[in-house]
């Protein structure tokens, strides 16, 4: 039997590079080797609660954005979270097995807790169980995601070791797999790129916007002048580079040292190279956008093959759990 995969992703907006490079790529190469289910995470879109009258339209453009990148139903199930209403439940109980301690010692809850202290709710604090009860509904043993990702795939891990403890082995320990780029760099200079902190591009951007985007970015801080020797080693461009144009990079390196390549035209050719390698994917795109009777069906025929392995995982959780 195949293993089976899992990983989930926020509608809070189109699907950008660093989602793309650091987890979605995986999701794609994986499909053939697994079995292999894909979740629009639209509950856990909702512990912000910002934006929630764009939650439907982000939904259908990240399931689109997903078919654009290579998913195809046919070999795996993609669905949207709040479709399987198992997970809720799930999410309840497996609450009964996480100390609340665990939970309050999660970094990026401390980290929202001081940027937003007024808007700590429980949901928020509960975000790591629902994910995990994201991934053990399916009993999943793989979790392609972003390096970012891998504190809360530990503390899944913590949550499933306590639940099997006390309730007999029920779930498999999910391990992280991580792609080649498991932290894509910001155009801010910044170590993550985020939609948050609005220094991504969004795989359906247009060459323009992407241009434009790219034409803004930080490069080294310490390169006033074009005839200042650069540093490339410090420049997210240069990072980005490796990545997107892997053959140039070391005349790319050598030409910032010695000041005879200026960061303009250095832009120029990553905005280039980005819009290269993206046009079949944002070409797919265009096509599938038009079929909105082709993505309804998807995300119908999605939830019921999630759901009938979630219904069986219930039945076995609540057995164990004397329910
Ligand atoms: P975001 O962080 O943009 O809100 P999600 O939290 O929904 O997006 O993350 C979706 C997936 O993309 C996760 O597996 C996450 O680890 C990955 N990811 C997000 N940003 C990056 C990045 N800059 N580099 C690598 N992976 C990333
Ligand atoms: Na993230």
């Amino acid at each position: 039997m195949k293993k089976r995969v899992f990983s989930g992703i926020r509608p809070t907006g189109r699907i950008h590079l660093g989602n793309y490079l650091g987890a979605v790529q995986n999701y794609v190469a994986m499909q053939d080797e697994f079995e292999c289910v894909y979740c629009v995470v639209d509950i856990h879109a909702l512990t912000t609660l910002e934006d929630t009258h764009l939650l439907q339209e982000n939904i259908r453009e990240q399931v689109i954005d997903l078919l654009a990148a290579g998913l195809d139903p046919s070999k795996c199930t993609l669905f949207v979270q709040s479709h399987v209403p198992e997970v809720t439940e799930l999410f309840t109980l497996l609450g009964m097995a996480t100390p609340l301690s665990w939970l309050l010692r999660v970094p990026t809850f401390k980290e929202k807790v001081k940027q937003q202290p007024q808007n700590v709710n429980y949901g928020l604090v509960g975000y790591p169980v629902l994910m995990t009860a994201d991934i053990v509904l399916y009993k999943a043993e793989v979790v392609p995601v972003g390096e970012d990702q891998l504190p809360h795939l530990e503390l899944a891990r913590e949550i499933v070791r306590r639940f099997n403890d006390i309730f007999g082995e029920t779930f498999p320990e999910p391990k992280g797999r991580l792609t080649s780029v498991p932290m894509v760099v910001g155009l801010d200079g910044r170590d993550k790129m985020s939609k948050s902190l609005n220094n991504h591009i969004e795989l359906a951007a247009t060459p323009e916007e992407t241009m434009k985007k790219v034409m803004s970015a930080v490069t080294d801080p310490a390169r006033m002048r074009r005839a200042d020797p650069g540093h490339p080693e410090v420049c997210n461009i240069y990072k980005l580079h490796k990545t997107f144009t892997p053959s140039a990079v070391d005349e790319i390196a050598q030409g910032c040292r010695t000041a005879s390549r200026g960061c303009v035209e250095c832009k120029k050719e990553l905005g280039n190279a980005i819009n290269e390698y993206l046009a079949p994917l944002r070409a797919r795109r265009a096509e599938i956008a038009k079929d909105q009777a082709y993505l309804d069906r998807v995300i119908k025929e999605g939830a019921e093959k999630a759901r009938a392995i979630a219904k069986v995982t219930m039945v076995e959780v609540k057995r164990r759990m004397g329910l």
